[in-house]
């Protein structure tokens, strides 16, 4: 059986903190040959500069998932270079921390165009070459609140939930491509989510909330996605207890709501 990662390109959005920095490293210490990408080079600069020794290899593209009119030209140049993109995991987004009531409209269209936006543009680039190419495999990065609703989070929850409905629309009509689909469903992951995440007048948060800390490390989420890779789930559940929630809004959804509703903002 052909190695899960050796002699595979695969590129990761979000790749300088968190969740995508992780798979960077594993995927780079497997032996794949990684494009990392986020809009700060110098946090990629620093995480390629961690690479350094490891069996495969690294290099970095940055861009800023809001600016989307470039992507076809930028993923055009990049298969001129690399030959092939085999694994696209959308990992970057933004997360958020305002009521409706005070969130105005621009951030909304703003948490849209990254969350949303930005994913579906880069894999609509993709996408061609991979079927060109015999198949690959797309991933999107979703949250529970891609699932409910949660206090705080409208456009965020919204921004995710629109990805389901992309990403299995992409599943069902390039099966026969042979692309395959994964969505990951992270709960908690102790990362730097919540302390961009916006607020109101568009200024960042700029702490980690409680929950978040006592969220799993990127290490074991990275551990979990890959495990998922592997057996080419549709749905990734990554997290602990806090996913407990997404069978509670399933089944319960009356309790869900109870539960949902007395939560402390935060
Ligand atoms: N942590 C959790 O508990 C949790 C839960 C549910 C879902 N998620 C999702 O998991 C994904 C990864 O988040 P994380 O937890 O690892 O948070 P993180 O540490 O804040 O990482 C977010 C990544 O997204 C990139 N990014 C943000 N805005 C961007 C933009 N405009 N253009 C390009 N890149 C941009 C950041 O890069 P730069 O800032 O360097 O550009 C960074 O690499 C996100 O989609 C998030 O919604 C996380």
């Amino acid at each position: 059986m052909k190695d899960f990662f050796s002699d595979r390109t695969v590129w990761i959005t979000g790749a300088s903190s968190g969740i995508g920095e992780a798979l960077v490293y594993e995927f780079v210490r497997g032996g794949s040959r990684v494009i990392a990408s986020s809009n700060d080079s110098a946090e990629l600069k620093r995480v390629a500069e961690s690479c350094i020794g490891m069996k495969g290899s690294i290099t970095s593209l940055p861009f800023d998932l809001s600016e989307s009119a470039g992507f076809d030209e930028m993923v055009g140049e990049l298969i001129k270079k690399e030959g092939k993109v085999d694994l696209l995991l959308n990992i970057g987004g933004i997360s958020q921390r305002a009521l409706i009531k005070e969130t105005p409209l621009w951030l909304d269209r703003r948490i849209m165009e990254i969350n949303y936006f930005g994913t579906i543009a880069l894999t609509k680039a993709v996408l061609p070459y991979m079927i060109s190419n015999g198949g690959g495999h797309v991933v999107a990065t979703s949250s529970i609140s891609g699932r409910f609703g949660f206090p705080l989070r409208s456009a965020y929850s919204a921004s995710k939930q629109a990805l389901h409905g992309f990403f299995e629309t992409l599943l069902l009509e390039h099966k026969s491509d042979n692309i395959k689909v994964s969505v990951l469903i992270p709960g908690r992951v102790r990362t730097n989510i919540s302390f961009h995440a916006l607020t109101a007048s568009g200024k960042e948060h700029g702490k980690l909330d409680e929950g978040l800390a006592a969220g799993i490390t990127p290490e074991k989420a990275a551990q979990q996605i890959i495990r998922g890779l592997r057996k080419n789930k549709r749905e990734i559940p990554v997290g602990s207890k806090e996913l407990l929630m997404l069978k509670i809004r399933k089944y319960l959804p009356g309790l869900f709501f109870r539960m949902a509703g007395r939560m402390k903002p935060m």
